[in-house]
């Protein structure tokens, strides 16, 4: 009886510890996640960070490196609508909050230039 006891604790044990190593593994940028859950992952890639998007259209700019070669007050205003890029609006309006879109360009200001076809 008591090894059964036993047993059963130790297995209780190693799912709280399993549960307890998940928790810890960093999870992916904060920013990164804003980006996809925003949906800007249907339009646009992102190659260095691993991004395909859903649909390929050759209009729509890979955004890798795009917050060095812009900047990020630019981009941010650029998302809602409050300035342009090369004379254009943007087709798609960011609706999260305003720290949801300084998360997602700090996090754009960290992913690299897709390399060059
Ligand atoms: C409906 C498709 C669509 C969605 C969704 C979308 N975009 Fe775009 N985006 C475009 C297109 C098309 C362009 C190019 C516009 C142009 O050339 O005028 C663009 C341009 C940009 C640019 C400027 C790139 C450059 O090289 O000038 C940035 C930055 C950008 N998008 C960020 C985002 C972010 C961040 C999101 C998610 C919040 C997002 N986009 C969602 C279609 C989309």
């Amino acid at each position: 009886m008591k090894n059964v006891l036993l047993y059963l604790l130790t297995a209780v044990m190693i799912v709280a510890l399993y549960g307890a190593a998940f928790a810890n593994t960093p999870d992916e940028p904060a920013g990164k996640k804003v980006f996809t859950d925003a949906k800007c992952s249907a339009c646009h890639s992102v190659q260095t960070a691993g991004i395909e998007a859903k649909m390929k259209k050759k209009d729509t700019p890979d955004l890798g490196g795009i917050v060095t070669k812009k900047n990020a007050e630019l981009v941010k205003k650029y998302l809602v609508k409050q300035e342009k890029i090369n004379d254009k609006n943007h087709p798609a309006q960011f609706k999260g909050t305003p720290e949801e879109l300084a998360k997602l360009v700090e996090w754009l200001g960290t992913v690299k230039e897709a390399p060059k076809k």
